[in-house]
């Protein structure tokens, strides 16, 4: 969602802050912005639509080795130009961009009003630049202090103001800001991927901190009151900056028409990585030192509730499969945005798992403070070190994906799966998941890397059918028990970014009502692997066909389609691993399918429409 970059030092900032706000795109905006100080003041350029077009409208004269720039994801207010950040005061001295959501903007805005302001958008935001230019305070960092203290919500700032043309103030509740350390110059970004390029000697913020940025070095204080006036105050803090270790040629599709592309056929490498010393061959078992769990509060769990949103909301309920089929513990997944708004019950001896590639999905950090409120104990399966959902479980497994820039998710759901499978062996092992069975388990996992890569073998294959799959207006995605979630991200994958309706439902559901909307015009994709189902599945694709419904099935090679084959527009045969373990093989095909058929419609693969790579507002 909204995105911020900064920047002082030596060079001119504008083309600096539009190269991090294209390095930003993917997180999905609707207007863009920038604010220089200068010799001659403080200049502000915005736009509703895209970066290149900002770069494009931009004045001559825009110079400045201070900036802020911002990408916008409209919340209050439709995305205008007038909506776009920087946000001013009626002076024009101070700039303001802001991540976040305040929550008593309307009461603020009200009080401005009455005081004669005049207001020049409709975001929350604008009441931030107001109160800094209406503070009397000595220094910036109080001024900023002091308009902070009169506003609920969440945030993530950059500020420029032209009577303190020597620095940058940036503080942080909610919305992570990074800080960069270059050579005599300093940047400033809500996302790593705007930084990378330039340093990777870097701060993080924590909630309630502010940091004052100077070309030769930053200074964070926390955020709190000024003792016996209960005026908002700031206290010294010692945040220093370090050197992390990160790939910026990660940050990069290089050769690959999209990200999209790049993180699909890093699958293999990356499955490898999650896996990596995490599996105990010789007892059978997963060795998840993150998880903080001790055999005896394993074997002590009674529940397992897995929590997540979109993908990782329908992974987390191939997880659920798998710990209740490994470990014979109850466990279901949930849509974290709904939880906590049904009052649930948290009880102390069940396992809650969040699951979140960035870390920062705002539904699923709100869940995890609920259940947390409650006493309940939360893990993470979560790829960005660091990151709020990350910092604010109770231990976990982190996914090693390496930064995956696409919305569409496909390499970090991979790894949640594989995650979920070592969970859900360790799980078993402390209870009556045999050894034998501990090591089959462990060997499915181990084959998965390169079953992943004959997959994507088949590309080409696969882009013929989707083809086809990309004429349809309409789709149903099909499976049954384990096949189901793979059913449901199959069709999450391909609306994303086709824009087609894709419709997941029980094969067993079928007869109870869809099957009305079976017709040579709306496909079905099946999943049916070879397992206990396999008949069941294969006489619900006779239905189908005998509706005249065209079929594409996700299968094996020993699935005997009978009389079907002649007749199915594409049949995709993966390799067999475990069966508890098919569902992640089985889901492969299917990303690559969407792409596909996203390619051949000519969508922007990486930026679809309406969609942000990470949602942190509710
Ligand atoms: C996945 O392709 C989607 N872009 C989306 O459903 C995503 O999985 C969801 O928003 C959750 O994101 P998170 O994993 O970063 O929490």
């Amino acid at each position: 969602m909204c995105g911020i970059v900064g920047y002082i030092g030596t060079q001119q900032a504008a083309p600096l802050l539009l190269e991090g706000l294209t390095r930003l795109e993917h997180r999905g905006y609707d207007s863009a912005g920038l604010a220089v100080l200068g010799g001659s003041g403080l200049k502000v350029a915005k736009q509703a639509g895209r970066v290149r077009d900002l770069a494009d409208g931009l004045p001559k004269r825009f110079g400045g080795k201070i900036g802020i720039g911002h990408t916008r994801w409209a919340t209050h207010g439709p995305a205008t130009d007038a909506n776009a950040h920087p946000h001013t005061d009626e002076a024009g001295r101070v700039a303001v961009v802001h991540n976040g959501i305040i929550d008593n903007a309307a009461a603020l805005r009200a009080e401005l009003t009455a005081e004669g302001v005049v207001l020049a958008s409709d975001t929350d935001t604008e009441v931030l630049a107001h109160l800094v230019a209406r503070s009397s305070a000595k220094t910036l960092e109080q001024r900023i202090a002091e308009a902070l203290g009169r506003i609920e919500g969440t945030y993530g700032i950059a500020v420029a103001h032209a009577d303190f043309p020597d620095r940058l103030v940036v503080a942080r509740n909610g919305s992570p800001l990074i800080i960069g350390v270059g050579d005599h110059e300093m940047h400033v970004a809500s996302d790593l991927a705007a930084l990378v390029r330039y340093t990777t000697t870097l701060a993080h913020l924590d909630d309630g901190e502010m940091a004052t940025i100077t070309a030769g070095g930053f200074t964070t204080y926390a955020l709190g009151s000024i003792e016996g006036t209960g005026r908002p105050g700031l206290t010294a803090t010692d945040r220093r900056a370090k050197e992390v270790d990160i790939d910026p040629e990660a940050y990069d599709a290089g050769e690959h028409d999209s990200f999209m592309h790049k993180e699909l056929l890093e699958q293999p490498a990356c499955a490898e990585a999650v896996l990596r010393g995490r599996l105990d061959e010789r007892f059978g078992t997963g060795h998840l030192g993150g998880l903080n769990l001790d055999a005896r509060e394993l074997r002590a769990i009674r529940r397992v509730k897995i929590l997540g949103c979109g993908s990782a909301y329908y992974v987390g309920q191939m997880g659920a499969s798998l710990i209740e089929e490994l470990a014979r513990i109850p466990a279901d997944a949930e849509a974290a945005s709904e939880f906590r708004y049904r009052n649930p019950i948290v009880e102390p001896d069940t396992l809650y798992v969040a699951v979140s590639q960035s870390g920062e999905t705002i539904d699923t950090l709100l869940a995890v403070q609920e259940i947390q409120r409650k006493g309940g104990r939360v893990i993470g399966l979560v790829n960005v070190v660091g990151s709020a959902i990350a910092r604010q479980v109770d231990g976990g497994i982190y996914l090693h994906s390496g930064p995956e820039v696409a919305v569409a998710s496909t390499k970090a759901l991979t790894n949640m799966f594989l995650a979920f499978g070592m969970l859900a062996v360790q799980l078993g092992r402390v209870r009556d998941l045999s050894i034998a069975d501990g090591k089959r388990l462990i060997a499915g996992l181990t084959r998965i890397p390169e079953q992943i890569d004959q997959v994507l073998a088949t590309e080409a294959d696969l882009a013929l059918v989707a083809k086809r799959l990309a004429e349809a207006e309409s789709l149903f995605f099909i499976g049954r028990v384990r096949g189901f979630p793979v059913a449901r991200e199959g069709a999450q994958k391909f609306k994303e970014i086709t824009y087609r309706h894709a419709e997941a439902y029980q094969t067993s559901e079928l007869k109870h009502g869809p099957l009305a909307l079976i017709s040579p015009e709306v496909p079905t994709v099946a999943i049916v692997p070879d397992d206990e189902l396999v008949e069941r599945n294969v006489a619900a694709l006779h239905e189908i066909a005998a509706r005249g419904g065209p079929l594409v099935v996700i299968t094996h090679e020993s699935v005997d389609l009978g009389d079907l084959e002649g007749i199915v527009a594409g049949r995709i045969d993966v390799p067999r691993n475990e069966r508890e373990l098919d569902p992640i093989l089985l889901t492969i095909p299917l990303q690559v399918l969407a792409y596909h058929a996203a390619l051949e419609l000519g969508h922007d693969i990486d930026k679809p429409r309406n969609l942000a790579k990470s949602v942190t507002v509710e």
